[in-house]
């Protein structure tokens, strides 16, 4: 899968632990940034990820701030992005499973790194279950 992946400078040492992780799972990584602990403004990297998944060049998003709320309100302003803050393996599974999300956030100053990278597993190998939760999120996507 072609993944694009970004953070601000809270979610920076997270998202460099996940680079290799998200890798060795056999993915196809584009960093947009940011690249160092320097302050940015995460609604640019947010922009940077789901721009990628609206031209088609990415199939999924992850976005990684100190909260992750920052990045889920910015990927959510656009059209057809359905954009899951997560902090826990069940949720991330069922954002997949139930919502169709194409960009998972997290919050780098809530969870560690183990169980983000789990949680990337998991959301990663998870897939929609269509049907009625198709039929709903029908209901509020432009692309549906
Ligand atoms: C940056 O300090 C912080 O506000 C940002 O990483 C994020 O948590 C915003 O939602």
């Amino acid at each position: 899968m072609k993944i694009a992946i970004g953070s601000d400078h809270g979610g920076y040492d997270l998202k460099q632990e996940l680079i290799p992780f998200i890798q060795g799972l056999g993915h196809e990584l584009q960093d947009v940034g940011c690249h160092s602990r320097e302050s940015v403004d995460y609604p640019v990297q947010a922009s940077l990820v789901v721009e990628k998944i609206e031209t088609g060049e990415v199939d999924r998003g992850i976005l990684i701030c100190g909260t992750g709320i920052g990045m889920s309100m910015a990927a959510n302003r656009h059209r057809g992005i359905r954009a899951a803050l997560c902090h826990e393996i069940f949720t991330a599974r069922m954002s997949r499973a139930h919502n169709d999300a194409n960009v998972l956030c997290m919050g780098a100053r809530v969870i560690g790194s183990g169980l983000a990278k789990e949680m990337v597993r998991e959301w990663l190998q998870t897939e929609f279950e269509g049907n009625r939760h198709y039929r709903r999120i029908c209901m509020f996507s432009a692309e549906k």
